[in-house]
């Protein structure tokens, strides 16, 4: 069978590989701690999950515009100007089926074969295939480790060039749970206005933040009108299955979206964005509980990471994800994630599924109860001990 060339890149996401690595032993009857999988594990908080159902009884499952229902636009241009301090209209924002569409047209509306586009390396793995599918250049930046995983502005400059059209960011970010700070985003906002090149801004964790408060490019001056910020609901209010992302953007590239949406998907579900207007309008105290949880779940798996001899653990200030350096142990990454799903029954996510900055790292996710993280510590300490 022949393919055609602008889909030979693609592989699938590192996360589902290990996941069914993982069945495959559950089936066979051992015992697996998941770490691997960037979901969080709780149930959609119910009164959204009731206010999707009354969606779809009364009616709400008709075709709707596009760049998505008007009621829904207002909610979100209002929530997240506010969170930004910035003001968005309506007309801004770009509703479609989860976060991952707002990575990809965006990247189909405003670059070119052979413009460039910088993104984190390690980063989530959907920018550089999205980046190549488009027939781009995907130019990686590092990470550095002595700046808490913040962007590597040596690497960044030195990565600018006359064909740079857009710089991808994420913060917090996966897999490194850090958040890029106030200085890298006021860099990169220079950079972008010298450069005359547009900001895709991956702010999907911007609400799992834990230290501090989460920082957005677009509140920077003048930063609005280059960028394009994608945010959704999967991580926020428990949604992945739901499928639901929305984009802020200048209203020219809005309603060139909206005609990416109109020839692909066509629009998002009509009852799914009606539970979205639930999880944005009703008071957030499940968002807070979980965020309180995780907080205590970070504390609990970078403790006892650290504890582990060979293991240095920071502690990321966002995100779900710790992004332990493991170099000590002298093997590669993916080798360290087999042996410990195989050895010890736990699994985790070598930092190479994210580029090959993560050399040397795993990734884990602590979107599991703390109950299980500290039976997988135990499992892992013991199973590490024996590498010596
Ligand atoms: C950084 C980042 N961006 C985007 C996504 C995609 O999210 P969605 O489920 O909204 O498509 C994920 C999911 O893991 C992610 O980690």
């Amino acid at each position: 069978m022949t393919f055609a060339n602008r889909i030979a890149h693609l592989k699938p996401e590192g996360a589902y590989a290990v996941l069914a690595r993982a069945q495959a032993l559950e089936s066979q009857g051992r015992d697996i701690i998941h770490l691997e999988i960037g979901q969080p594990d709780f149930e959609t908080y119910p009164h959204i999950t009731l206010a999707g159902i009354r969606a779809i009884a009364e009616g709400k499952t008709r075709y709707n515009p596009p760049a998505g229902v008007s009621e829904f636009r207002q909610v979100l241009a209002d929530d997240a100007g506010a969170r930004r301090g910035v003001k968005i209209h309506p007309e801004q924002v770009v509703v479609a089926p989860g976060t991952k569409p707002l990575l990809l047209f965006p990247l189909m509306a405003l670059i070119s074969p052979g413009d460039e586009v910088i993104y984190p390396d390690p980063g989530f793995p959907t920018y550089e295939a999205a980046i190549r599918l488009v027939g781009a250049t995907a130019v990686p930046v590092g990470l550095s480790e002595e700046r808490d995983y913040d962007l590597d502005l040596a690497s960044f400059d030195a990565a600018l060039s006359a064909r740079t059209r857009m710089i991808i960011l994420n913060s917090p970010s996966n897999p490194t749970g850090s958040v890029l700070s106030l200085e890298t985003l006021t860099h990169v906002a220079e950079a972008a206005r010298r450069l005359d090149c547009w900001v895709l801004s991956d702010e999907i964790y911007f609400r799992l933040v834990y230290d501090g408060e989460s920082l957005s490019i677009v509140s920077l001056p003048g930063m609005l009108e280059r960028t394009i910020l994608a945010d959704g609901f999967s991580k926020t209010y428990a949604m992945t299955g739901w499928r639901l992302g929305f984009g802020v953007m200048p209203e020219p590239v809005a309603e060139k979206l909206a005609l990416l949406i109109t020839h692909s998907t066509g629009c998002t579900a009509t009852f799914t964005q009606y539970a979205g207007i639930e999880a944005v309008v009703a008071p957030q105290d499940d968002v807070d509980r979980v965020r309180e949880e995780f907080r205590q779940r970070r504390a609990l798996i970078v403790q006892g990471l650290n504890a582990i001899p060979g293991v240095r653990c920071p502690m990321p200030p966002g995100a779900f994800y710790v992004f332990p350096n493991v170099e000590a142990f002298g093997r590669p990454a993916r080798e360290l994630s087999d042996y410990l799903l195989d050895e010890a029954g736990v699994a985790v996510l070598p930092g190479t599924d994210f580029g090959a900055s993560g050399e040397g790292h795993l990734r884990l996710s602590y979107a599991n109860s703390q109950e299980n993280i500290r039976i997988a510590l135990e499992r892992m300490a013991h199973a590490l001990a024996k590498l010596g």
